[in-house]
């Protein structure tokens, strides 16, 4: 396999949206309970958080961190989870068959986020709720006070307001499992309703409105245009979600899920640009992505229709508690490059979710923490992708897969930094057999030298499907990536077969 990358210091496609590697941490499984809040474990700190998951949190460097729901918001009232804890009520959950004791709510959520050194894109409810309950939410959290819902928040311990820039306008929607699901017509008119009553008690937050849950929805498309239609000039994203897999064993096809993931970007750009078109309007709706990542739920299947209900009610049940591997983390990484290569509108994106669902942390009740696979891609770029994201001429040796028909083997992104002279590649080898020779040709940047190049790939003794488990946290990791020759303006490299890199050149 070999690879011909250009790249000049004249083509750009914007600054790095830095809300890019966002996280999303939801009231389902042991993301919370258990995740991020354990009173009882012993690296708790005062407030019950896990200072063990903290550290790796902050090490996997999320810039932006969505709460508190997913499925689970549109069904929950957020006044539950504020004041006094012994008075909060314990509810039950619909969206996930479970008792939410409401011990972790809003202020807690705050105080952890200050801790893990993030923003907050809160979501608010509505399915169950309206316009009353999120004008309220915005009072509550962004307004200094002197009025019922602030003096409330101050009350409760909070003398400054939270000020929450960033708000989803409820969840996935447009799915019939959603509590309180609606056609894009009561969408929309909810969505603009909500939005103008949110930005008359704060005119500088910012909302997403819901778009559609996957793109195999049978109203993908319309109900975008729709929603869109309704409320363009109250918004100002439309959000994405989408989970991959691999299907029969097909790791061809699964590696290559990143060309699928652009063609879904290009066809809500396409939609958005429609109705902007359509109706004259001047300002742009960009996207945020608010949920992706690799979901098997062949393999993880725990929350197939009656199996949840069948266990019974109970407290922070194991929901889809993915084991990644090498295979997985490879392809994580072509999704990450997929949204930085369209950083010139996709503006937000949270992988699903930070720990223990389907996340790149986990944890054991009263045990220990750990990195899964896919930790490392994610790690690398939130720490390394900075400045301009370049635009990448690529000729690659062209891979069969049955799904999306010839695509290239090697697949690459790039940023530049120009304060500090940086540029960052993030590459990909999606060969299952053959490792890559890569020509990278620069123009108009001469870097000195190879600050860093390291590899995520197959371990020793191991194949594509050896994971990081409790018992052997570390067997799949990032090494040193040998072999990198830099030479008056153009990189060699070497990459191994089914591989992820990262390499910085100073
Ligand atoms: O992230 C898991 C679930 O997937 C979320 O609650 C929901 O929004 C999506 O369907």
């Amino acid at each position: 396999t070999h690879a011909r990358i250009t790249l000049d210091r004249d083509f750009t496609i914007a600054d790095v949206p830095r809300r890019l590697f966002g996280q999303f941490v939801e009231h389902m499984g042991r993301c919370v309970y258990t995740g991020i809040y354990e009173p009882e474990h012993p690296a708790a700190d005062a407030r019950g958080f896990r200072t063990d998951v903290l550290e790796l949190v902050r090490e996997l460097g999320p810039t932006v961190v969505r709460y508190p729901g997913g499925n689970f918001v549109s069904g929950y009232r957020w006044e539950d989870g504020v004041g006094p804890v012994a008075d909060r009520p314990v509810r039950m959950d619909g969206a996930w068959h479970t008792i939410e004791t409401n011990a972790f709510g809003l202020h807690e959520f705050m105080d952890w986020s200050r801790e893990a050194d993030v923003e907050v894109m809160e979501a608010i409810n509505l399915g169950t709720r309206g316009v009353e309950e999120a004008r309220a939410l915005v009072e509550y959290t962004n307004h200094p006070g002197g009025t019922y819902w602030s003096d409330l928040r101050r009350r409760n311990g909070a003398e400054d307001p939270f000020g929450i820039k960033l708000w989803c306008l409820g969840n996935e929607l447009d799915g019939p499992w959603q509590i309180g699901h609606k056609t894009a017509h009561e969408y929309g008119r909810l969505a603009q309703e909500t939005a103008k009553a949110m930005k008359l008690v704060d005119p500088s937050i910012e909302l997403v409105a819901v778009g559609s849950s996957n793109r195999q929805m049978p109203t993908f498309g319309t109900w975008e245009h729709t929603v869109l239609t309704h409320a363009y000039d109250q918004v100002d994203y439309i959000s994405m979600h989408a989970y991959y897999r691999e299907q029969s064993g097909d790791a061809a096809s699964f590696l290559a899920e990143g060309v699928e993931m652009d063609t879904f970007i290009d066809g809500v750009i396409s939609t958005i640009d429609a109705v902007k078109a359509a109706g004259k309007h001047t300002t742009q709706v960009d996207i945020s992505f608010d949920e992706w990542n690799v979901w098997d739920f062949d393999r993880f299947n725990d929350i197939e229709e009656g199996e949840v209900a069948a266990a019974g009610w109970r407290e922070h049940p194991r929901l889809i508690e993915d084991t990644y591997n090498v295979t997985d983390a490879v392809v994580v990484g072509t999704f990450l490059h997929s949204l930085l290569r369209h950083g010139d509108r996709v503006k937000i994106a949270n992988q699903a979710q930070l720990v223990n669902v389907i996340a790149p942390i986990r944890s054991e009740e009263n045990g220990p923490a750990w990195r899964q696979t896919t930790f490392w891609p994610f790690a690398r770029m939130a720490r390394m992708a900075k400045g301009r994201i370049m635009r990448l001429a690529i000729t690659s040796t062209q891979g069969a897969t049955a799904r999306f028909g010839d695509v290239d083997e090697v697949d690459a992104v790039a940023t530049w930094d120009e304060e500090s002279g940086r540029l960052a590649l993030f590459i990909a080898n999606r060969s299952l057999e053959s490792e890559a020779t890569v020509d990278l040709e620069l123009h108009g940047l001469r870097p000195t030298g190879v600050r860093s190049a390291e590899v995520l790939t197959v371990p020793e003794g191991g194949d594509r499907f050896t994971a990081n488990l409790q018992e052997t946290p570390d067997a799949v990791g990032l090494r040193p990536l040998h072999g990198v020759a830099l030479d008056d303006g153009a990189l060699r490299l070497t990459l191994p077969a089914l591989s992820w890199s990262a390499v910085e050149l100073d």
